[in-house]
């Protein structure tokens, strides 16, 4: 309660126009983060743990060792795995634990194949490993125990080579009685809590050592009015990585910061633990609304991922290191042949479960992200119109505003695909429900919306109000579903609706009946044009500690929601999607947006930055932050256009609509407290800019859609830095300003107030850029002063590569349907490009379970442009049809010949813009679609 009452004159403040900031006496830094206070003091170079080397066991793909702490002499389980695809695994779990703990479920999309290990080496104090063929080593070291993992004599990465590896066992505490586990629920996913002390690994729960004298807060914890029981003390787990060679590390989402992260010496490091943060600030490790525990290192020749899988609050430190380095890393140095290199340390602490980490060993950044796809799922196939642009702010009021929104864009020529719904449209924040007043006939707005070939998105929070008469609350309580808190009763706390409580969904039953909930004849007035946008899935608990649930509040299976705090919102989203699709039969691809994420959220759906703000700051951080998500495989990432708290400024309007629309996920959005700000609200100069906006998004569709395709097979990023594809060019490791769309579009939005021009770095030796709209041509690599205006929007397209657009203004995604392609091939300076097209239905999952698609690959080469099939198994009969081709560098012709299926015919010439050598020719045909 007192974090609501916080919030209010906030929002006070928010309406006289003061300038915002965070509170961040609301939310724990390190120091006040027990493990994370416990684990920052111990020093490098100390390590109590030694490999007992003799205790290997080699199954045929697994390989373990104890581990001892030889101060406590508590044993661990040291298990290797060398998966399929250059990825290692390694896990850390006591022997004989007190009670199992926490693995993180339903993450992983399997068991990871895995290949055969073998000893290669031996001698006193290392053990050597072989793991599978692709030429990797482990270097075991027994005392301090370390990890080294080389490819061929190259170091990759070491591990405990500082000595920080951390696992506080569990104990009893001194004088007292153990805790009393609550009586919970049956058949939890993994062996639970509940289902009795001891391991998985050992018969017989060991006997509690001696424990030393525990510092304050190891077994209760209080930040400002909250104490954390911690029935069962002190449970952290840390291991430190080294990697040599490296000085730019990204990734770890979500942070608002700077797509390369910072050096944590000196400061918090950064945190993982997702938050409902209000008012967030920019360039600050504080954790936001999602996480994804995946940290990617990046140097020329060399791309690794560290995927560290535990769902508990997180810390991570950064930090750069020669001067620490052990006699091995030195010998090492010298066995590579160079001076000492730079390297980067990174050091993660979580504050529960147990140390499951994956190594993705690349050796390229696209290997890195399809590596990490094929064990978390990539990003889930977005229905086509989701791709288009969405209106939203807080609150369409009624059936009316709703009516005027629309034809205002009917009105004013602005293509839109879906409007949006916020918390004020239920009954009472009664969610599934409409306020009776303001809604009376939901599913005529629905079908009115349809007949204009749009849709809409209505918020369905996973807090209920705690109210005998809402059905939804009876019947969740009746089927005790709700989180419970340590004592057993529904957890309780103060979010939108007042009181509410909070569904389990961690737990499979709850899962289910959420989903069923999404048919048409149970969330009344709903119809096939009705998506989902689940937000407050962190879970927000405006009365709880750092605005979240108690960390002692129990799950299913008797879980701690300190175990899985991070992952309750991809359960939320993914119990969404799975209802929307379940509605249609599973026939159709589920929408749903969630602001909580964890590590395979993008198979549920998109996700947005949260509530950003309207300022030029949140504007440019929305570049880095979407890149670092799509790093961590959400490619569906946008922020909210216009920014969310206060009004922006026209120019700052145009701008975010601009860069917006070069973000895969596109949706203007804002507070209650705001002034309206539909695009008309503008002047009719402003209204033309966003009007160009959008529509050069929707010309661009199939080339997203193309682009999402591609993300989805092989998990590479729609928004990708410029280091994916330029990865030996260091001038592209540290840009926050431009990025890449695919591998075909280089996006440089402008970001600063009043801008007369921007510097724009085009990459790669030898290559040729091409002004989207100019059409100009630039030699790379080069940084290239593009003066602007306030229509301007620096787009390159790459020399080499071929984009389909479909350029006739539309309203919608779905009035495009049919429209015919325009194929733009940008030549690359030896005369040739390729490109490529995926068009399916836009709506099923008729591609994957029919091959109802058409994949074609476009090349270019000796003048000649041809198209054939990428992809033999797509076989969908399209409508589809080629209009033009616009071919960027070359003289004009003499003529040009059109042969489809084996016949000719002449196309004819539409010369555009060949003054700067560009051909352009209209062709009236199908070339094999
Ligand atoms: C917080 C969300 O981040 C914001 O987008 C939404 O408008 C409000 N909750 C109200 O639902």
């Amino acid at each position: 309660m007192a974090a609501a009452l916080g919030r209010w004159p906030l929002w006070l403040t928010l309406c006289l126009g003061a300038s915002l900031a965070v509170d961040r006496g609301n939310f724990k830094s390190c120091e006040q983060s027990g493990f994370c206070r416990r684990q920052r003091r111990i020093q490098p170079g100390n390590s109590p743990y030694q490999a007992l080397l003799e205790s290997l066991q080699l199954g045929p793909d697994v390989a373990t060792i104890q581990l001892v702490n030889e101060v406590t002499q508590v044993p661990l389980l040291l298990e290797l795995w060398g998966l399929t695809g250059n990825v290692t695994r390694l896990r850390i779990q006591e022997l004989s634990p007190l009670r199992p703990r926490y693995r993180v479920p339903d993450v992983l999309l399997g068991d990871p194949p895995a290949e055969r290990l073998e000893v290669t080496g031996r001698d006193e104090g290392t053990l050597e490993l072989s793991l599978g063929p692709g030429g990797h080593r482990l270097l075991v070291t027994e005392r301090p125990f370390r990890l080294d993992l080389l490819r061929q004599r190259e170091l990759l990465c070491s591990v405990n080579a500082r000595g920080l590896l951390v696992f506080e066992h569990q104990r009893r505490r001194r004088d007292s009685d153990p805790p009393k586990d609550p009586p919970g629920e049956e058949g939890a996913a993994q062996e639970g809590p509940e289902d009795g002390a001891g391991s998985t690994q050992s018969d017989k729960p060991a006997e509690p050592p001696a424990e030393p004298e525990e510092e304050p807060g190891a077994w209760e914890e209080t930040f400002k009015t909250h104490t954390d029981s911690k029935p069962y003390g002190p449970t952290s787990v840390g291991l430190d990585f080294s990697l040599p060679g490296f000085e730019h590390v990204y990734g770890i989402p979500e942070h608002a910061e700077s797509l390369r992260l910072r050096p944590t010496e000196g400061g918090d490091p950064y945190r993982l633990y997702n938050l409902d943060v209000f008012q967030y600030e920019v360039f600050t490790p504080m954790a936001l609304y999602g996480s994804v525990p995946l940290l990617l290192a990046h140097r020329p020749r060399l791309s690794l991922g560290i995927f560290w899988l535990n769902a508990a609050e997180t810390w991570v430190d950064i930090g750069s290191n020669t001067a620490g380095k052990t006699l091995f890393g030195k010998l090492l140095d010298y066995m590579q042949g160079g001076g000492e290199t730079p390297q980067t340390e990174v050091r993660w602490m979580s504050e529960s479960g147990v140390i499951d980490v994956f190594l993705l060993l690349g050796p390229q950044p696209a290997d890195v992200t399809a590596q990490y796809g094929r064990l978390t799922g990539t990003q889930a196939l977005p229905p086509l119109f989701s791709l288009g642009y969405h209106q939203s702010r807080w609150n369409y009021q009624d059936e009316a505003d709703v009516e005027a929104v629309e034809r205002g864009f009917e009105e004013h020529e602005l293509p839109l695909d879906v409007l949006w719904l916020d918390i004020e449209h239920a009954d009472g924040k009664r969610y599934f429900t409409w306020d009776p007043a303001k809604f009376p006939n939901p599913r005529g707005m629905l079908e009115r919306l349809a007949a204009r070939k749009r849709r809409m998105v209505s918020i369905v929070d996973p807090h209920i109000k705690v109210d005998g008469g809402y059905r939804v609350h009876t019947e969740l309580r009746a089927r005790d579903l709700y989180v419970k808190t340590k004592d057993g009763n529904d957890y309780e706390g103060w979010c939108w609706p007042g009181s509410s409580a909070y569904p389990d969904f961690t737990n499979p039953e709850m899962r289910e009946w959420w989903a069923n909930m999404f048919a048409f004849d149970q969330y009344e007035g709903s119809t096939e044009a009705l998506y989902t946008w689940n937000d407050m899935n962190e879970p927000s608990v405006f009365s709880g500690p750092e605005v979240t649930m108690h960390k002692d509040a129990r799950h299913f299976g008797g879980w701690e929601h300190r175990e899985l705090h991070n992952i309750y919102g991809l359960y939320v989203h993914k119990a969404t999607a799975e209802g929307l699709i379940r509605r249609s039969g599973g026939r159709l691809r589920p929408f749903v947006l969630s602001r909580a994420f964890f590590a395979g959220s993008q198979r549920y759906g998109a996700v947005w930055t949260g509530d950003n703000t309207a300022d030029w700051e949140h504007l440019r951080i929305s570049i880095p932050m979407c890149l670092s998500f799509g790093l961590a495989g959400l490619a569906f990432c946008g922020a909210d256009v216009g920014g969310f708290f206060q009004n922006p400024g026209p120019e700052l309007q145009v701008r975010w609509y601009q860069a917006g629309a070069f973000q895969p996920f596109f949706r203007a959005h804002a507070h209650l407290d705001t002034a309206r700000r539909e695009p008309w609200l503008l002047s009719p100069e402003h209204l033309a800019l966003v009007r160009a906006a959008l529509r050069r998004r929707y010309a661009l569709l199939p080339t997203w859609y193309t682009a999402f395709y591609h993300c989805h097979r092989q998990g590479i990023p729609v928004m990708r830095p410029l280091w994916m594809e330029f990865p030996d060019d260091p001038h592209t490791f540290a840009m926050d300003d431009q990025y890449l769309l695919d591998r075909v579009l280089l996006v440089h939005p402008v970001t600063e107030p009043g801008a007369r021009g921007v510097n724009v770095y085009l990459p790669g030796e030898g290559e040729v850029w091409y002004n989207d709209e100019t059409h100009e041509q630039h030699r790379a690599p080069q940084t290239l002063y593009v003066p602007v205006t306030l229509s301007t929007i620096p787009v390159f397209q790459r020399g080499g590569t071929v984009i389909p657009r479909q350029d006739r203004p539309r309203r919608s995604t779905e009035a495009m349907k049919g429209d015919p392609f325009t194929l733009y091939v940008a030549l690359s300076p030896q005369g040739t490009a390729q490109g490529d097209l995926y068009v399916d239905d836009g709506i099923s999952f008729d591609y994957a379970t029919k091959n109802a698609f058409l994949h074609r690959h476009f090349h270019f080469a000796n003048g000649t442009l041809t198209s054939s099939s990428a992809d033999p198994r797509g076989s969908m009969s399209s409508p589809a049809w080629l209009e033009r081709v616009v071919i960027l560098g070359v003289g004009r012709p003499e003529s040009a010949l059109l042969t489809t299926h084996g016949e000719r015919g002449l196309g004819g010439f539409g010369v555009l813009g060949w003054v700067f050598g560009i051909l352009g020719w209209v062709l009236r045909g199908v070339l094999g679609f």
